[in-house]
This record gives C-alpha cells, structure tokens and sequence, in this order.
C-alpha cells in the first residue's frame, strides 16, 4: 500500500496551528501480536495493535488524544469550570477530571447509573480522587439535563464553563484521532507489510470520525476501517461519525471524502457494559497469548468482531489488521 506525500497537505498545516494541550505520551507504540496469530490458525492475518492504552496522563486510553485539543479551547476561552457526562465507570470523565487536576480547572461530572452500584468502580474512585464533584443520575436523559441546568446556573452566576458533550466526540475533539492518524503514517513509513485494515471500538463517534478523517488526510485511505459497537446500532453510529467528519473538514477548511461509514453491530449483545461470552472468551484470549489487557467494555467487543470476522473467514492471510487499543482497562477494577 502506498503512503502518499499527503502529511504536508493544507488541512493537516491547518491541523498545526489549532490549539493543543502537550499532555500524551507519543507515537504510542505499535506492536505485533505474533502468539495471538498463531492461536487463530494458519489462515490468520498479520495482527499489530497500537497502544493508545498507553497515551498518558488520567490512566490513558483514547480520550487524552480528545481532551488535548478541548481543553486547550477551554484554557484559550478563559473558561474557570469543565462540565461533563458520561456513565459511572466512564473513561472520559476520568481522564477529564485528571486533566482538570492538572490544569486547575474545577471539574463536575455528571455520571449515570440506574442503580447504585454496590460497589465502587475504579473510574469513579479516580474522579473523586482527582477532585472532580460528582452529580449521581439514573439515566442518559437526565445526565444531560442535568450537564445544561448546572451550566446554565454557573454561567447565569458569571462563570465561564465548558460543557464537554459526551466522550469529548466534538469535531475538534475528533481532531485528537485526526493527528493520531498522521502519526501513524510516519510509523508506518518504516513497515514493509502494511495494515489494509483497522479495528476499533466506536460509541460517541468522534474515535472513528478522526481515523476516517484522518486516513483521507495523512495518506492511508486505502486502509479500510471498522468500528465496532459495544452498545448502539450500526444505523444510529454511522450517521453521527459523518456528521462528525463534515464538521472536521468546516475546522480543517476542506471537503473530507470518504467511503460508507463501516460500524459492526453484532457484537453488542446485551447492551452497554455487560459483556458477551464471545467479549469474555477475547480479553482472556489476548491476555494469555500477548500479555495485553483489553477493557471489558469497548475494547473486549471490538476484539471479539474482529476475532470472528477471522474465524469466519473475512479476513485471511492476505491481510493484515492494526487493532486499535483505546484503553479502558480501569472497567476491570472495584476500590477499597
Ligand atoms: C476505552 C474506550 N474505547 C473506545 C471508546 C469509544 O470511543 P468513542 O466514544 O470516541 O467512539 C471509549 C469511549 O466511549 C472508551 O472509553
């Protein structure tokens, strides 16, 4: 696959000069997945995984690429208090609380959960530790609700607040994906057998919104990108990513091509948050072959479509597949 010259076009020079907090630990690394190839039979493709579960500050994952270029917006506005949403183990609102602690910007999370939970999830152990005030809901509808009502009153009160919608899945936070695309082509410069395809988790869209965007930019449309679903359907996912994508080309001043949106719904099962036998059978599978952790809720989901898409025979020796690893393995663990 050629990598075109493509890194020094307009909209990626426009990229550069947008806002951005220096907080991620990058290029996070790529690394192959040699024993886990093996264990899938002689069919497999070439696997690699890019350790986003690596970025950095707030425990990493995929929303530290996201915040850099939201928060650097919020620190250029003045704003004195972030606001956010998200469910009770949400990855998003830790890492915006551990960046709000870093910052000194008061943060106040806004987190669901139809019950409570009976214990207490190591996600919101950390936003309580990093200082965020945390406002307890019962569903998604009221947690944005509640997000416009506290904005509305502090802002009434003369403060100025950033409401961060959910994942951080705005255009500009979906510029975080963009750069990380460019990123990956300069690691892939160095690679003789290049992915032709990528897998990931997409929930809010702005993950999936970057890679296609920033494919089409950074010279690697021919990688073919799939996102998989760990909670909502293809028909509601694919939509919001191109809207995502329209409103990146508005930021980067230019027309994004790019083909229909690839979303995997079949790997959901139950719903958000309750893994499937086949999500259970990947995040130990992994774990054993490579010693690499997956979180139970995206990652283990994204992995087990992409371990069936194997199984199954769509993807075979003649291809090869980065997974990308977007965090989240906190999901795993209960505080004391
Ligand atoms: C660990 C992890 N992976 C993947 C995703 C999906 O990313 P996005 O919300 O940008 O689609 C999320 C957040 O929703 C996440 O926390």
């Amino acid at each position: 696959m050629k990598i075109s010259n493509a890194l020094a076009t307009e909209p990626m020079r426009t990229l550069k000069e947008i806002p951005r907090l220096a907080m991620g630990f990058y290029p996070t690394p790529i690394e192959e997945l040699p024993r886990l190839r093996e264990a899938l039979g002689k069919n497999a493709p070439r696997l690699f995984i890019k350790r986003d579960d690596y970025t950095g500050p707030g425990f990493g994952g995929n929303k530290v690429r996201k915040l850099e270029y939201v928060l650097a917006q919020a620190l250029a506005d003045e704003v004195e208090v972030v606001i956010t949403i998200g469910g009770i183990k949400s990855n998003h609102c830790r890492a915006t609380a551990a960046f709000c602690a870093r910052l000194g910007l008061r943060c106040i999370l806004v987190l669901n959960s139809p019950a409570a939970p009976s214990y207490k999830p190591a996600n919101l152990f950390l936003d309580e530790l990093y200082g965020a005030e945390v406002h307890l809901v019962t569903s998604r509808e009221e947690r944005k609700a509640t997000m416009a009502r506290l904005a509305q009153e502090l802002r009434e009160s003369g403060v100025r607040v950033a409401a961060i919608p959910l994942g951080a899945s705005t255009p500009l936070g979906a510029l975080g994906f963009v750069s990380a695309m460019q990123e990956l082509a300069q690691q892939l410069s160095s690679f003789a057998d290049k992915p032709n395809y990528i897998f990931h988790a997409s929930s809010s869209c702005g993950t999936q919104a970057g890679i296609v965007a920033g494919a089409q930019l950074a010279g690697l449309s021919d990688i073919k990108i799939a996102g998989v679903s760990p909670d909502e359907a293809a028909s509601t996912i694919a939509p919001e990513v191109a809207e995502i994508i329209r409103g990146i080309g508005r930021i980067l001043k230019t027309e994004i091509p790019h083909e229909p949106i690839l979303v995997l719904d079949d790997y959901i099962g139950e719903g958000y948050g309750i893994s499937t036998p086949e999500s259970s059978a990947a995040l130990r599978l992994v774990a054993k072959t490579e010693g690499v952790v997956l979180d139970p809720t995206y990652t283990a989901k994204a992995m087990a479509g992409l371990l069936d898409w194997i199984r199954t025979g769509k993807l075979t020796r003649d291809d090869t597949v980065l997974f990308w690893h977007t965090g989240g393995q906190l999901a795993l663990f209960a505080a004391h």
